[in-house]
């Protein structure tokens, strides 16, 4: 029995390194460890043995079988790990084409800001930025609003305190600048500004550009000059500019400037309301008023300024009919640029 035993022991170590599936590993859990099993037999016989063998054969029997137990539960596992390798293998699609990377690109408005700013350059302007909270005396005092002028009423906004404000403009940086440095000056001033107003064509946070030339004998044609080449270069086109007589208090002469609608090409349609034009900014010879301020002498220098809002001009571009769509966040809308 003993012998038997010996022999059952390597004829199960050799048989399990032969399996390698599944089904053979069940097949040899039936023949050996099954209720009918080659074990089962040997217990049976167990029962017939002298008395005085049993206790020795029983314990070797008990070895025995644990080891061939314990043989199948490893080769259990390693066929299961098998399985889920293959099977990982199997799902892998070598012939799909690979996954593009989504890559992302500047927002309309900080394209159009960045176009704006090199056709300035290109003009041999430089670029400053000042801050979005601003003091009252460079958003309006230096700029010729005193307290209760008027003109404060289009310009509501944030106030952090009596005299710290969210910028409503950009022209603060005319007298930052101004401040600072002397004529010959050709300056851009690109940057967020605020106001209390929010619907189709308002949002309270915008960008503008703020343009300023200083210098000797400048004149309104100097203005119109540059202007011209800006709106040909962003627009692409030859158009038509038009300066209507308008007012701010820190230029004089003002204009409001259109051009002709780049939609209809100044026939008249829904964008232009029928006018033929679309307003694009504000512009002026700096006042003698601003030149006292920051200490420039008003008859030895003359200067030109201009205010032109980015969010207005990407919209002609582009053809877009609702600013707000700029601050929505919705990529449907924003992967188109
Ligand atoms: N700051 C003016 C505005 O925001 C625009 C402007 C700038 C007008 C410079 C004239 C000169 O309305």
């Amino acid at each position: 029995m003993e012998q038997e035993l010996r022999t059952l022991e390597r004829e199960a170590s050799e048989g399990l390194e032969q399996i390698s599936t599944a089904n053979e590993l069940e097949e040899f859990r039936i023949h050996y460890l099954g209720r009918k099993g080659q074990f089962s037999g040997i217990m049976e016989q167990l029962k017939a043995v002298p008395k005085e063998d049993k206790p020795r054969l029983g314990q070797l029997a008990n070895t025995v079988k644990k080891q061939i137990e314990k043989a199948f539960s490893v080769k259990k596992e390693q066929i299961a790990a098998g399985a889920t390798t293959s099977a990982a293998i199997g799902s892998i699609d070598l012939t799909l084409p690979g996954r593009r990377p989504e890559q992302g690109r500047l927002h309309p408005v900080t394209q159009i800001m960045t176009e704006v700013c090199s056709i300035f350059e290109s003009m041999g302007f430089s670029v400053a930025e000042g801050p979005d909270v601003e003091q009252d005396r460079y958003n309006f005092e230096a700029l010729n609003i005193p307290a209760h002028h008027p003109a404060r009423d289009m310009h509501d906004t944030f106030y952090v305190s009596d005299s710290i404000l969210l910028r409503t403009h950009t022209s603060p940086m005319q007298a930052r600048i101004m401040e600072q440095q002397e004529p010959p000056l050709r300056v851009i001033a690109p940057g967020k500004v605020y106001r209390c107003d929010s619907d189709i064509t308002h949002t309270p946070m915008f960008h503008q550009v703020e343009g300023f030339l200083v210098d000797t004998n400048v004149s309104f044609a100097d203005l119109k000059g540059v202007l011209s080449v800006f709106t040909q270069k962003i627009f692409d086109a030859d158009l038509p500019l038009r300066f209507r007589p308008s007012f701010f208090p820190f230029t004089e002469p003002s204009a409001e400037v259109d051009i002709a609608c780049v939609i209809c090409n100044g026939k008249g349609c829904r964008v232009c309301k029928k006018t033929g034009w679309l307003e694009i900014l504000g512009a002026g010879m700096i006042d003698p008023e601003v030149f006292k301020q920051v200490g420039y002498d008003p008859e030895k220098y003359s200067g030109f300024a201009f205010g032109l809002g980015i969010e207005r001009i990407a919209m002609l571009k582009y053809g877009i009919d609702d600013i707000r769509l700029y601050y929505e966040n919705d990529l449907r809308f924003l992967s188109q640029f």
